[in-house]
């Protein structure tokens, strides 16, 4: 019987620095392209895989390239702790261990017709860059989509080089909490901007990734706006270990937010698990 805990190898075959903490990491299998789902996708996006260094374990993230990509997977790592510590010394051609793609992701058959609004803070960014790329591959599926996305400061932005070209077919909103001198965009936390975004709030869904409080905030405002909990998903960051219903750590009663997430809608999670 297949193990299913035991990963794939996988090599990485670029790496490049995203912010002062932040690497991105881009892996590819030796010998074939990744295995896609019945809508031709990798993984949808949100869902998350167990990438890990062989000796050191395995953490969850998700990816952030196009779903439509099956040659290579990309990754943006955030120097937080052990595992990350050691995938952000790896060189270019050295192994890590990779399994999933696993859980749900962005309920991406509601989203058809409607107006899209992502809201993001930080590293939350990485799944919402793959459901950008999604979008704009499928952009006349779509009415308005909006991007808001905040950081600390401008160095902490990530993906950079993907926002002109993003900017070609989604609005983009940029905020940070400290500005440099050069700095052009926004200011103040990603909420403060949602008045700025021009969607009909009976045919509008919003997907969002980051800490608890910031999903609190969103839910009040979006509330204000005619925006309902059930048409507001967020990704839940839990402590996960096997990734697949077995090992408990990720559980919240019977909820277990690998298997049932870790996208649920708000009115799922508020108040449950913060
Ligand atoms: C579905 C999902 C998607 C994620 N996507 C990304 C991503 O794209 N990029 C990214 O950089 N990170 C992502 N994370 C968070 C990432 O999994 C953790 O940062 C990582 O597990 C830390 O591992 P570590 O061994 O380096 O840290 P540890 O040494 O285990 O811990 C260091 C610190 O990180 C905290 N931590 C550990 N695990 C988690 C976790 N699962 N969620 C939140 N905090 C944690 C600990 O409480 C501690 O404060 C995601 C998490 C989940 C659940
Ligand atoms: S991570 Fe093991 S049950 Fe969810």
């Amino acid at each position: 019987m297949e193990n299913a805990l035991l990963p794939k190898k996988a090599k990485l075959v670029k790496i490049e620095d995203l912010s002062p903490d932040v690497k991105l990491l881009r892996v590819k299998l030796s010998n074939s392209s990744f295995p896609t789902n019945d809508s031709g996708l990798t993984f949808n996006p949100g869902q998350f895989m167990l990438l890990g260094v062989w000796g050191y374990g395995e953490s969850p993230f998700g990816p952030s390239s196009s779903p439509y990509e099956a040659g290579f997977i990309d990754f943006g790592v955030r120097n937080v702790g052990v595992v990350t510590k050691h995938l952000h010394e790896l060189e270019v051609g050295d192994t890590v261990t990779l399994r999933g793609p696993y859980g749900n992701g962005y309920p991406l058959n509601s989203m058809q017709g409607k107006d899209i609004v992502m809201v993001t803070g930080g590293c939350g960014i990485p799944p919402i860059a793959s459901l950008i790329e999604y979008l704009i591959k499928n952009r006349k599926s779509f009415g308005k989509i909006y991007l808001i996305y905040g950081a600390a400061a401008p160095d902490n932005l990530l993906f950079r080089n993907s926002y002109l070209r993003w900017q070609k077919a989604i609005e983009i909103i940029l905020t940070v909490d400290k500005p440099s001198p050069d700095w052009k965009g926004c200011t103040g936390f990603v909420n403060a901007h949602l008045g700025k975004v021009k969607v009909d709030p009976d045919n509008t869904l919003v997907a969002a990734c980051g800490p608890g409080p910031m999903t609190a905030a969103l839910a009040k405002t979006l509330g204000g706006m005619g925006i309902s909990k059930r048409q507001f998903f967020v990704s839940e960051e839990r402590r996960m270990s096997c990734g697949i219903g077995r090992c408990q750590h990720c559980t919240c009663g019977d909820t277990y937010v690998c298997l049932d997430g870790p996208v649920f809608s708000y009115d799922q999670v508020e108040g449950v698990w913060d």
